[in-house]
């Protein structure tokens, strides 16, 4: 498929308050890929696996977004399953595409314990270095904050906790009680009725294409962190800001003017 890179310059310029967008008034962010780097795992996938640690920790994130979709789009949400379990189930098929297949000889308890492994470190994943310094600056200036996540509550507690973020989101907002992952509207209207808020007031943060999307179709004001220089999605209206880090959450415009300026 041909696709023309979206540019920073194709969002509003940073910088410039977009016209029929107010002041944010709180801050959600995505977690797997925004907040926690979700291929950190290649390292140890690399260290399991010779040779398939990079291609295993895609196709396992690509997997675990299929997954996702194919609960929620099929028979009503009937098949509904947490997201650490579909996460399991798409580690599971990513190592039996890529390594096993032609190798069905290793004992299963060998293969247990691989999965087990690359599922503990799930739990912990990296955080990206610039979150810490982020949600300080937005807590010290009294905005309130939250994450909006696929995760169920246990997963999301335990990234935040294991990379010492925990004392500065102030909710800790999973799709599981909907049973509907992002992104359905169910989904993301948990934002607004946790803040309180309509979604037009609400900056949503996510370095994922697809949920910035889906954001955006929801209501929210959108900051997409192109952090490893993607195009834009090839539907569907742009994003309000587009960014490269983290750290642009602290240039949208409406945020500043609401608070004085950030040090
Ligand atoms: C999240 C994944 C999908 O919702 O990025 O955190």
């Amino acid at each position: 498929m041909s696709k023309t890179p979206a540019t920073a310059a194709s969002a509003p310029a940073k910088g410039h308050k977009p016209s029929g967008h107010c002041a944010p008034q709180a801050v959600l962010f995505d977690a797997y890929g925004t907040l926690f780097d979700v291929y950190s795992v290649a390292l140890l996938a690399e260290q399991l696996f010779p040779g398939h640690g990079q291609a295993l920790s895609v196709l396992w994130r690509d997997k675990q977004i299929e997954y996702t979709r194919l609960v929620t789009t099929s028979n009503h949400g009937a098949h509904y399953q947490p997201f650490w379990e579909l996460t399991r189930a798409a580690l599971v098929f990513a190592i039996k595409k890529l390594v096993h297949h032609a190798d069905s000889t290793r004992a299963s308890g060998e293969f247990d314990s691989q999965v087990s492994q690359l599922m503990n470190q799930y739990r912990s994943l990296s955080a990206f270095p610039e979150n810490r310094a982020v949600l300080q600056a937005l807590k010290s200036q009294g905005i309130p904050t939250g994450i909006l996540s696929n995760g169920d509550t246990a997963m999301l507690t335990l990234a935040l906790k294991s990379s010492g973020l925990h004392d500065l989101v102030d909710h800790i907002i999973s799709v599981d009680p909907v049973r509907k992952y992002k992104t359905a509207p169910e989904a993301y209207a948990l934002g607004e009725q946790t803040l309180g808020l309509a979604a037009a007031k609400v900056l949503f943060v996510s370095s994922n294409a697809w949920d910035a999307l889906g954001a955006t179709w929801a209501g929210y004001q959108t900051l997409w962190v192109n952090r490893t220089q993607q195009p834009w999605e090839e539907i569907g209206p742009q994003p309000t800001h587009i960014g490269t880090s983290l750290r642009d959450v602290l240039g949208v415009p409406g945020l500043i003017s609401l608070t004085g300026e950030l040090a």
